[in-house]
């Protein structure tokens, strides 16, 4: 049984986030390991402790749309669209960066999101976390907080408090303890910093449910290739250390012991300890992560995955069992 964060124990983080120190918290999604967005040397910490290039951006996460704002150049009309509808949930909004060249004509002192947050590009990825400790804390240390998911580079995101402890241990100052996330795989990441939105990452909100808001939405990978800092660059992502094969119509492995993580088809080999997954796209992708931390830990010589449908609402899930199986 999870502790869940009493206030006490936020206000105590949101000291420690003010003091340049990291804290894990809860989202809807996955697991963050929180710094104060604008303290560079905070920042700089989240890279070493996930052990991630620098080349990576990462999220800064508000507790209101006036915050959001306060970040950017400009807050486009499809922003406040996109952010009345979807917000707090699960979807990063890209948008031009607020730079301190622009704001020396200002009088009043507005926040400036520092290069090593976004990797030194030009824009900056916003997302209002849908969890009451996570936006407790960003109140409460009153700074917006540049937060990856809480796991090393290229190892699977964190859907519990435990993830987190095991994969950074005391490396982390402290863990908000929230129970198991609501959405479990990451937030949607929607570029809204060219002349057209551009899908990032594909994540809890759904392609439909945006084209509903903004109409049609292009893919990264249409999107000439090497312009943008897409996510899609990094192939091996999200994997667990076994080896995972996608498997079609129940057919697995010959050699060695396995997991087989079943979504319709029944498996080949029935002395394979077998997982029945969720078969609607939401309650599988809740219980992903999980499943794949479950196989990860059992000491076995690989997983496969039961792929499921390609259906529009599954193209999150299918993003990252390929990365996930991905061994470039
Ligand atoms: O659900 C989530 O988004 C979780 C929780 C903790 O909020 N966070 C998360 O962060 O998944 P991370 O660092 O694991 O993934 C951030 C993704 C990366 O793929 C990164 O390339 C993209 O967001 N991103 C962030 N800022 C960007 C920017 N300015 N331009 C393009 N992509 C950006
Ligand atoms: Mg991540």
């Amino acid at each position: 049984m999870f502790q869940p964060a009493h206030p006490g124990e936020i206000e105590h983080a949101a000291r420690l986030l003010r003091a340049g120190r990291l804290v894990a918290f809860p989202t809807e999604t996955v697991y963050g390991l929180g710094a104060n967005a604008l303290d560079a040397e905070a920042v700089a910490r989240i890279y070493t402790v996930k052990r991630r290039p620098a080349t990576s951006p990462l999220i800064v996460h508000v507790a209101s749309i006036e915050m959001a704002e306060s970040l950017v150049a400009r807050w486009p009309e499809i922003a406040a669209r996109l952010a009345q509808k979807f917000w707090p949930g699960p979807l990063t909004l890209v948008l031009e960066k607020q730079l301190e060249k622009q704001l020396e004509k200002q009088l009043e002192k507005q926040p400036v999101i520092p290069a090593i947050v976004t990797a030194n590009l030009p824009t900056v990825g916003l997302r209002m976390p849908a969890h009451p400790i996570a936006l407790t804390l960003i109140r409460a240390a009153g700074v917006p907080l540049a937060a990856p998911s809480a796991n090393r580079f290229t190892e699977l995101s964190p859907t519990t408090a435990e993830h987190v402890r095991r994969s950074l241990g005391s490396d982390v100052d402290l863990i908000l303890d929230g129970g198991p996330c609501q959405v479990g795989i990451e937030s949607t990441v929607l570029s809204l910093a060219e002349s057209k939105p551009i899908l990032l990452r594909p994540g809890g909100i759904s392609r439909t449910e945006l084209e509903a808001i903004v109409g049609p939405v292009a893919s990264a990978q249409e999107v000439q290739a090497g312009a943008h800092p897409s996510p899609g660059l990094h192939p091996r992502h999200y994997s667990p250390r076994t080896t995972l094969y996608l498997a079609k119509n129940g057919k697995l492995p010959d050699q060695g012991q396995g997991i087989y993580l079943q979504h319709a088809s029944p498996p080949k080999r029935p002395d394979i300890k077998t997982i029945q997954m969720p078969t609607a796209a939401a309650d599988y992708a809740a219980a992903l992560y999980e499943k794949l931390h479950e196989a990860d830990t059992a000491n076995v010589d690989w997983i496969a995955v039961d792929l499921p449908p390609t259906a529009p609402e599954w193209e999150a899930v299918q993003d990252r069992l390929r990365r996930a199986a991905s061994n470039g």
